[in-house]
């Protein structure tokens, strides 16, 4: 009736499938928005960890650079060079605003005004287009 040698392993299984199910539900639920990553490049101007924490700073940085110190020397990226520029720079690799700067900042809440005049990809096409 009372069978040590089934119910200890049994039980060890069973503990063993609530813990995986708990785990792999808890992972699924925080997933992060997924991005467009760029084709053709592996790399960032700067270390990944670095851009997801501070890229606006460093767009500040370069802004201030740029206007007002006047440094518009380019930034290398796997031997190919970039304008320290948002439209011209940032937007060269990650070409499609949508699918990359607004997925994750819709899904952390921010609205970055910087498109009131820098202009995003797509439309920038429709400008050259109709020039
Ligand atoms: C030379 C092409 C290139 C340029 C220019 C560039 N990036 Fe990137 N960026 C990449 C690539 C490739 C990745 C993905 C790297 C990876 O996942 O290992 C990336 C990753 C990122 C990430 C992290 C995304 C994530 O997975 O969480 C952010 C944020 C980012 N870039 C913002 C910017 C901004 C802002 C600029 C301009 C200041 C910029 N990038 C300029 C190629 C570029
Ligand atoms: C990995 C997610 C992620 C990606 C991709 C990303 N951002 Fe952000 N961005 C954030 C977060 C989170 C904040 C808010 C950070 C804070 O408030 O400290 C932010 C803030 C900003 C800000 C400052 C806005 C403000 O009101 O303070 C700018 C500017 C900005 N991002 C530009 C960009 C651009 C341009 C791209 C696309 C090239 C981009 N970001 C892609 C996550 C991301
Ligand atoms: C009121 C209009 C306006 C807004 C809003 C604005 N910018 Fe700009 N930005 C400009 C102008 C004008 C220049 C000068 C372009 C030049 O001389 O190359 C510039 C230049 C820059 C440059 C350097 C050169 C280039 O072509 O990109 C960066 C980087 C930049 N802005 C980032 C940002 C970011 C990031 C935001 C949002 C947090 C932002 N700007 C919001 C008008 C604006």
């Amino acid at each position: 009736m009372y069978d040590a040698g089934k119910i200890i392993p049994g039980l060890i299984i069973f503990v063993g499938l609530m813990l995986f199910a708990i785990f792999n539900n808890a992972g699924s639920k925080v997933e992060a928005p997924k991005l467009e990553k760029p084709v053709g490049v592996k790399e960032c101007v700067k270390p990944v960890k670095y851009m997801k924490e501070s890229h606006m700073e460093l767009l500040n940085v370069w802004r201030d650079e740029v206007i007002r110190e006047g440094k518009r020397e380019m930034i290398e990226v796997e031997g190919k060079l970039y304008e320290k520029s948002l439209q011209n720079g940032c937007m060269r690799c990650h070409t499609s605003k949508k699918k990359f700067c607004d997925v994750c900042h819709e899904f952390a809440s921010v609205y970055p005004y910087c498109w009131d005049c820098h202009v995003a990809p797509q439309a920038d096409m429709a400008l050259q287009e109709a020039k």
